[in-house]
């Protein structure tokens, strides 16, 4: 049968067996998989085998390979390599996904549980939530690749075969910083070498029906910084001002991480910062985007716009590096007050970065800075949680013209815009950096979707589009072989 009719075949299963995807997504998340939590190690196992039988269920081969070392074991990877059909000259594609979650804190904010996935039927008015699940991993990134797997199944259920050399990667560890990805990808070097291109669905759309690909995410390197100062805590009627208060001079050192103008004053820091093209600004804004109402719907009015002086807040967004303190303890945070002046004070500073800057150089540039600002008498302690590059793709390739045919097809017709992203996906630039390979990132997600956070949802209209998507763009890139 021809590829066309295949395909058209393979939606029309699509949309028979939505309301069994939906139940099969749910089952997913259902399993708590979360990475960065020891006391979860059975359950992201769980999720992986859960993920591996879907696989399965399209006829793949999957196993799940492990990661780390003997001493420090990692999250397994489930892996799945399918040659093609017969033949076979169109490209090879890679797939990536996570199948980890971020914990689901604070659970009081939850209106239903986290793990106890809902279907919440849309709400009245404009640009409100339609009708979605909610629970956490539901968009970030499960709903995405269970879009994926839906694909798979169709296509091998209607036609038999996956019409594309495949392979697919789906890691356990992206949301705990993707710590033993490398050295994967190391170890699998020849093979990953011989994939064409790389897909993932772990970003946004533009905005709801405003379907997009992303061709940047920023790159991130994540710190902690402890000041000590005495060797235990005082009495602050004794001794505040006669010697250093750790959080005093903590919170006086980070408060010059930046200038007047809100730009990060670490030496060196916009040296390798490629700034984006005019063309791209002018591009970017046109986009029908409502800068107040996105700060509204976060509670906030138009005088919070505020960022480095001179850029809009997409170009902030999606092109300039930033600095952000993500934590901060020190002293007495109980109950009532108490009149201490502690030991030590730390803070975790991370840094989103953007093409071409080195999360490793940036590191150290922070560490020179904090040690020419030491507080008399004060040392610091400097823990490094890790990161990953920024991850830019070319616009003008072939895959990328798949991408747009197939997410308009699946979208009735409607263009998809050309959008970055402020996030950070690791393995972008891994792939690029390691391997010289190109990253498709088709996401599904709304800004309002509550990534990270409580009561995290995925509609079921963008799951729908992630599915009939992937069922297009696998038909995309068989035709590409001609
Ligand atoms: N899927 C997200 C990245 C993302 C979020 C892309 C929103 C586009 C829009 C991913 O799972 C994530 O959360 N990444 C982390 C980085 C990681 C090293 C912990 C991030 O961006 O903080
Ligand atoms: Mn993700
Ligand atoms: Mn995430």
């Amino acid at each position: 049968m021809e590829l066309g009719m295949r395909l058209e075949r393979v939606r029309t299963n699509l949309n028979a067996e939505e309301q069994s995807a939906i139940d099969r997504l749910i089952e997913w998340l259902r399993i708590p998989s979360i990475s960065t939590d020891p006391a979860y190690r059975a359950e992201v196992r769980r999720a992986a085998e859960w993920a591996a039988d879907r696989l399965r269920d399209a006829g793949l081969a999957p196993e799940l390979r492990e990661t780390g070392t003997p001493g420090a074991p990692g999250h397994p990877i489930v892996w799945a390599h399918h040659p093609g059909p017969a033949g076979y000259s169109g490209p090879h594609v890679l797939f990536y996904g996570h199948y980890d979650v971020q914990p689901p804190d604070p659970l009081e904010l939850w209106e239903s549980p986290p793990f106890e996935p809902v279907i919440k039927p849309a709400e009245r008015g404009e640009d409100v939530p339609g009708e979605r699940v909610v629970a956490r991993g539901a968009v970030d990134d499960k709903g995405q690749v269970a879009s994926f797997l839906e694909a798979l199944r169709a296509w091998h259920a209607e036609a038999g075969e996956i019409p594309v050399r495949l392979t697919v990667l789906l890691e356990g560890e992206e949301e705990s910083g993707s710590v033993n990805l490398e050295r994967f990808v190391k170890e699998h070097d020849a093979h990953l070498r011989s994939c064409d291109v790389c897909v993932i669905s772990d970003t946004g759309m533009l905005a709801r029906g405003e379907p997009a690909i992303t061709y940047g995410v920023r790159g991130l390197a994540y710190t902690e910084v402890i000041l000590h100062g005495p060797n235990q805590d005082l009495h602050s009627g004794m001794w505040g001002g006669r010697c250093p208060n750790p959080i005093n001079e903590l919170s006086k050192v980070l408060a010059r991480l930046w200038d007047q103008d809100r730009r990060v004053t670490i030496p060196g820091f916009y040296d390798d910062v490629l700034e984006p093209t005019p063309e791209e600004r002018r591009a970017w804004a046109d986009l029908p985007l409502d800068y107040p109402a996105m700060l509204g719907k976060i509670g906030l009015t138009k005088e919070a716009d505020i960022g480095e002086k001179g850029w809009t807040a997409l170009e902030r967004e999606w092109a300039r590096p930033t600095c952000d303190i993500n934590g901060i303890v020190g002293g007495y945070t109980g109950k009532g007050a108490k009149t201490v002046i502690p030991t030590h004070a730390s803070a975790k500073i991370s840094f989103r970065l953007v093409a071409d800057q080195d999360p490793g150089k940036i590191v150290r540039a922070f560490r020179g800075w904090l040690d020419a600002n030491t507080p008399p008498g004060c040392r610091w302690e400097f823990i490094d949680h890790g990161g990953g590059f920024p991850g830019t793709v070319s616009t003008d390739s072939p895959y990328l013209a798949a991408a747009r045919g197939a997410l308009e097809a699946a979208a009735g017709g409607k263009q998809a815009h050309l959008i970055k992203s402020g996030g950070s996906i690791p393995v972008v630039g891994l792939l690029k950096g390691q391997l010289g390979l190109d990253t498709l990132l088709i996401g599904f997600g709304l800004d309002d979707d509550r990534v990270h956070s409580p009561n995290e949802k995925f509609e079921l209209d963008c799951f729908r589009l992630g599915m009939h998507t992937h069922a297009c763009l696998l038909s995309e890139f068989a035709e590409m072989g001609g």
